[in-house]
């Protein structure tokens, strides 16, 4: 997979320009949601080289990352007159970047892309490392392929205008590349004053965090091995998301990942010998920040099924990323039912859930 150029930007519109530049391309489309097309196109409007390009905008939010939205972008494309050498720009949440990075990887077998992430989730995470795809069938990502956008240009001022709940969505991302990270990274995260944001502060720390991302995804761009550490916090995570999802109790991925995260901890500390101590810390600063999502061993079942449908599995086992301490990564890990079930028990202790 060719590497994509990620750059935290000092000023978007200087990064864009050159982004665009290193592209050349004779149709320039950018991809926005009701959000981003209401509250930053406008800006992009100003800048002259973006005056002609052509917008398409559709909904906002994981429920139109589906195949129609898809459909739409394709047809836009299409009748619009796109070619191999057109180029799209992504402007938007993990949700856009994610939708528009399939739609440019798929249209005329491939069109180049720029993804401009407006969300701290997707600025950490979803923008950079090259996977795309939809929702299908009911079950999250499961169609997408690998396609790494030519840059990822990253301008956190637009965080200033993140609600609380996205800030922590985004937030746990970077606390999970903390963990498997270093101590340093990891305890200046548990320090950042979250409550009265320093914008500075949180740029220094984003630039980490995708340095972070990024180091991994160059040595396995296809997850075939390291790049699983990302997963770390997914497996109960995802199990977590998709009872919510179920039960119709909406969460942000970020804050099932933080969830995820308590439990493999406890998986960690057991299995893998995580310190008890870094686990209480790490559990603390999730518990104050996330609250917690409750439910009873009636549901451990329902849970425990989810995660043997996770698309990490391989042969129906069910497949963990555990520590044995913060950055000493153990990759291909499991755990029995009667395991899965102590881990919820402690969930539910340590949470109060
Ligand atoms: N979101 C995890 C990864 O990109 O591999």
């Amino acid at each position: 997979m060719n590497k994509q150029v990620v750059i935290l930007c000092e000023k978007l519109e200087t990064s864009l320009a050159l982004a665009v530049e290193k592209c050349p391309h004779d149709k320039l489309f950018i991809l926005t949601d009701e959000h981003t097309h209401r509250l930053c196109m406008p800006a992009m409007r100003k800048v002259s080289y973006l005056n002609n390009a052509i917008e398409i905008a559709i909904g906002a939010g994981d429920v139109h990352k589906t195949l129609e939205s898809l459909a739409a972008v394709w047809q836009v494309l299409s009748t619009q007159g796109a070619t191999r050498h057109s180029l799209l720009i992504n402007l938007g949440g993990g949700m856009i970047t994610d939708l528009g990075g399939f739609a440019a990887a798929t249209f005329k077998r491939g069109i180049a892309y720029i993804n401009i992430p407006t969300t701290l989730l997707s600025m950490v995470d979803a923008s950079v490392g090259g996977k795309t795809g939809i929702n299908f069938n009911g079950l999250k990502n499961e169609v997408g392929v690998f396609a790494p956008a030519a840059s990822v240009l990253i301008e956190t001022e637009f965080l200033r205008s993140l609600n609380d709940e996205n800030f922590f969505s985004g937030y746990a991302e970077m606390l999970k590349h903390g963990l498997i990270s270093n101590t340093a990274h990891w305890a200046e995260l548990l320090r950042f004053d979250t409550l009265h944001i320093d914008y500075e502060e949180l740029k220094q720390l984003v630039g980490h965090s995708v340095q972070i991302k990024e180091e991994i995804v160059a040595q396995d761009p296809f997850e075939h091995g390291i790049r699983k550490a990302l997963n770390l916090g997914h497996t109960a995570g995802h199990a977590i998301e998709s009872l919510a999802l179920a039960e119709d109790r909406p969460l942000l991925h970020g804050y099932a990942v933080a969830w995820g995260i308590v439990c493999e901890l406890y998986l960690s500390h057991i299995k893998t010998g995580f310190p008890k101590e870094k686990m209480r810390q790490t559990i603390q600063f999730i518990k104050e920040n996330y609250g917690t999502f409750a439910f009873d061993c009636k549901q451990y079942d329902r849970l425990y099924e989810f995660m043997q449908h996770d698309k990490k599995n391989s042969a129906g086992v069910i497949n963990f990323t555990l520590l044995k301490d913060i950055g000493d990564i153990r990759i291909n890990q499991t755990a029995d039912k009667e395991t899965i079930f102590e881990m919820f028990d402690f969930y539910r202790e340590c949470m109060g859930s």
